[in-house]
């Protein structure tokens, strides 16, 4: 029997590509890892798990990797999956699978997650509750689509992340005001979508053949639009103890009606919604991948899953196991300053520190001097942790309340 392989695609060897290296060795099958960087870089943990190991100029040029691949299969070993935790790969693979007719994330689909428009096109003819939209190239058009829609909006890249290039619109000079902006980092086209008001919360689906098999809801405090607005507003990602409420249920249902839709059959989805005030769930957005480190790091905390193992494992083995039971709530706190230039001061820590003490699991504290920092991840953060999920909420809503950072 020739071989089977395992291919991993990583620009580096980060934390994460490590994770996945050894998620994927622990098969019966051959890892092979395909890299921008040379093989002297390989971590000394991970050399023995690499069976064979190709270095490439660019991990995200589809003939690139078609070549490499070719390259290994000198041996005649079979490829049983080849993936990347790099969601800027996920296009590229899908090309290379499909011209190899490897199994795995289908083009289409990987186009889906990858362009806002095409998701929300998919998951209007499915019927699937998401804010109405139009995808506009001038700023006559995006004027236009405003007016159709009515205000307030969003608008944003159909590719963007981190918030970044992302607007809130409440006239119509708000519009002409970024739209250069908007397009100039979105050349393929700009979404104008209407504002949905709600809470915001993440929740995370595996799938295994179409069945929802396994999921887990975290919340946004406050929405990330809204920290990017406002400089010293420090951002929480809350990962409550009970796994299952009416709604989180509710919701990834939703959320994995929202994914098969875009033809995700097998694999772990990051998908974020809206909850209404009158409780209806709106979907926002979905990516086929695993959740940022923030909500990876606060599963670990809550029941020691690894989501990179578990994704890894369910595109390696075809496996999930049964989610453990939830012995914790817990949370991280993203500290942020007001003001421009350099921390100069950091208030109310101490308070902090003495009233949630026994929850705080790790902490990153902001260091008067450093640059201030605009992402929603700030200056610094705070883990917290507790068996009880109010105990948790009310050491994030402490720390929001009452740490300051203040600038030069
Ligand atoms: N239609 C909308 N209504 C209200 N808020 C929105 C809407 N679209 C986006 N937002 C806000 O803007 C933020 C960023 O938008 P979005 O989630 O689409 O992209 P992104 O977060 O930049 O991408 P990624 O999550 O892949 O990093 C959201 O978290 C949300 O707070
Ligand atoms: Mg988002």
């Amino acid at each position: 029997m020739p071989p089977s392989l395992v291919i991993y695609v990583t620009q580096s060897f980060d934390s994460d590509a490590g994770r996945c290296i050894r998620a994927a060795a622990d098969s019966p099958y051959r890892v092979v890892v395909v890299c921008e960087e040379p093989p002297r870089a390989i971590p000394d943990g991970l050399r023995d798990l690499i069976s064979a190991y190709e270095e490439v100029d660019d991990v995200f040029d589809p003939g690139v990797i078609a070549r490499a691949i070719a390259r290994l299969q000198t041996s005649r070993a079979s490829i049983r999956v080849l993936f990347s935790d790099d969601e800027r790969a996920q296009v590229p693979l899908a090309r290379v699978r499909a011209a190899l007719k490897l199994p795995g994330l289908p083009l289409d689909t990987a186009r889906n997650f990858r362009d806002k428009a095409l998701m929300k096109r998919v998951w209007k003819t499915h019927g699937i509750p998401c804010a109405d939209y139009r995808l506009v190239r001038t700023e006559p058009a995006a004027v236009n689509a405003a007016s159709a829609l009515g205000l307030p909006l969003v608008m944003k890249p159909i590719d963007g992340m981190r918030s970044a290039n992302t607007y809130r619109i409440r006239s119509l000079l708000d519009v002409r005001r970024y739209f250069d902006g908007v397009r100039a980092a979105s050349p393929r086209g700009v979404l104008i979508e209407q504002f949905v008001d709600g809470e915001e919360l993440s929740c995370e689906v595996v799938l295994h053949k179409g069945r929802l098999v396994w999921y887990s809801s975290t919340n946004y405090i406050p929405p990330p639009l809204k920290v990017v607005e406002r400089r010293g507003e420090h951002f929480a990602v809350v990962l409550p103890r009970e796994r299952q409420g009416a709604d989180t249920t509710r919701a990834a249902g939703i959320a994995a009606r929202a994914v098969r839709s875009l033809g995700l059959r097998t694999g772990m989805s990051h998908v974020e919604w809206f909850r209404r005030a009158d409780g209806s769930v709106v979907i926002s957005e979905a990516a086929a991948r695993v959740p940022s480190a923030a909500i990876s790091t606060l599963a670990h905390l809550a029941d020691g899953t690894h989501l990179i193992d578990l994704w890894v494992r369910l595109l390696v083995l075809g496996q999930v196991d049964a989610p453990p039971p939830r012995r914790f709530a817990a949370a991280a706190v993203f500290l942020r300053g007001s003001g421009r230039g350099r921390i100069r001061a950091v208030r109310a820590l101490p308070g902090v520190i003495e009233k949630s003490g026994p929850l705080i699991v790790a902490a990153d504290y902001p260091a008067v001097g450093t640059a201030i920092e605009r992402d929603w991840d700030g200056n610094g953060s705070i883990l917290f942790r507790s068996p009880s999920t109010r105990a948790v909420v009310e050491a994030v809503e402490h720390a929001r309340r009452t740490i300051r950072i203040t600038g030069w």
